[in-house]
């Protein structure tokens, strides 16, 4: 009799009590009866090298990276797709049959087939996009923007030198502002989207004015808490279709699940729920 070894992954994080992996996964894996577990793993950074260097023998076939590791687990990878080089962090690892590790991100993946199925109508190369913030998720979305036919991002901003440290990677079709004049980017954008923390609980309010911003354009966060923004509120106000940033999470998880699990999960209404009961 043979024994058929159960697939194990999981997410690596430190801290990680409050990552929704675990649910969105484990959702995925009894949604379509498959066998696997998916485990949160609290690892220091100090342990992120022995520890992923240890999975392939104690039964993995990957796992997800998240903060503080996300950087360091593309350094450590044997090897990289090419939108994690250029997004520059990892947050998909497979293991190969040697142990080896491969390195992905699917953020940027994750961002544009939420946008994608929750605004089919929603074309890219329309219009500029405007994007508030310029950190790990703002990067991953420019990326993602360019490749999907952006033909040109407006980056603002509060810390203008990080904008224009990320826009230096891309050449000219990104273009830094002030963020004084935040409010000027959004004119006659086909896409708005806001990666800072302003608005979510606790943080300062978003105060910026989206009145340049038109109704044609797609609006979306990437703050999932509350689902809906206060940039969301502004721009449904003006009129424009809204996404939340819950989607964009569910859907970064899809790339992974597959290739460890074998089979392409779905991002659907009763997996949002779940996830937010959560
Ligand atoms: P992430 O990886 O999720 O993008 P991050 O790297 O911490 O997170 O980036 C947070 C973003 O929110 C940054 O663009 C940050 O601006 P700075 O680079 O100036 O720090 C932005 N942000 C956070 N708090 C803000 C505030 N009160 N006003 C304006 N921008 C803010």
């Amino acid at each position: 009799m043979s024994h058929k070894k159960i697939p194990l992954a999981g997410v690596i994080g430190h801290p990680i009590s409050h990552s929704l992996s675990p649910a969105l996964h484990g959702y995925w894996l009894r949604q379509y009866g498959l066998a696997g577990h998916y485990v949160p793993m609290d690892v220091a950074p100090e342990d992120l090298e022995p520890v992923l260097r240890g999975l392939h023998k104690a039964g993995f076939v990957g796992c997800n990276i998240t903060i503080p590791h996300k950087e360091a687990a593309l350094a450590l990878a044997d090897e990289v797709t090419e939108r994690a080089r250029l997004i520059g962090s990892a947050n998909t690892l497979v293991l190969g049959a040697d142990g080896r590790i491969h390195a992905d991100n699917t953020d940027g993946f994750g961002f544009i087939a939420n946008l994608k199925q929750s605004a089919p109508e929603w074309e890219p190369s329309a219009g500029p996009a405007a994007v508030l913030g310029a950190g790990g998720a703002s990067r991953a979305i420019i990326v993602s923007l360019l490749e999907a036919g952006a033909p040109e991002i407006r980056l603002c901003n509060r810390t203008r030198a990080r904008a224009e440290a990320l826009a230096e990677a891309f050449g000219p079709k990104v273009k830094v502002y002030d963020w004084a004049d935040a409010a000027s980017i959004f004119d006659r954008v086909a896409t708005a989207i806001n990666t800072t923390s302003l608005g979510m609980a606790g943080q300062p309010p978003f105060d910026i004015s989206l009145d340049l911003l038109p109704a044609t354009a797609l609006a979306a966060d990437i703050v999932y808490v509350p689902l809906v923004t206060a940039f969301l509120q502004k721009a449904q106000a003006r009129g424009c279709k809204i996404v939340d940033g819950l989607g964009m999470l569910l859907h970064q998880g899809c790339p992974g699940f597959e290739r460890w699990f074998g089979r392409t999960p779905e991002v659907t209404e009763a997996l949002r729920a779940e996830v937010l009961g959560k």
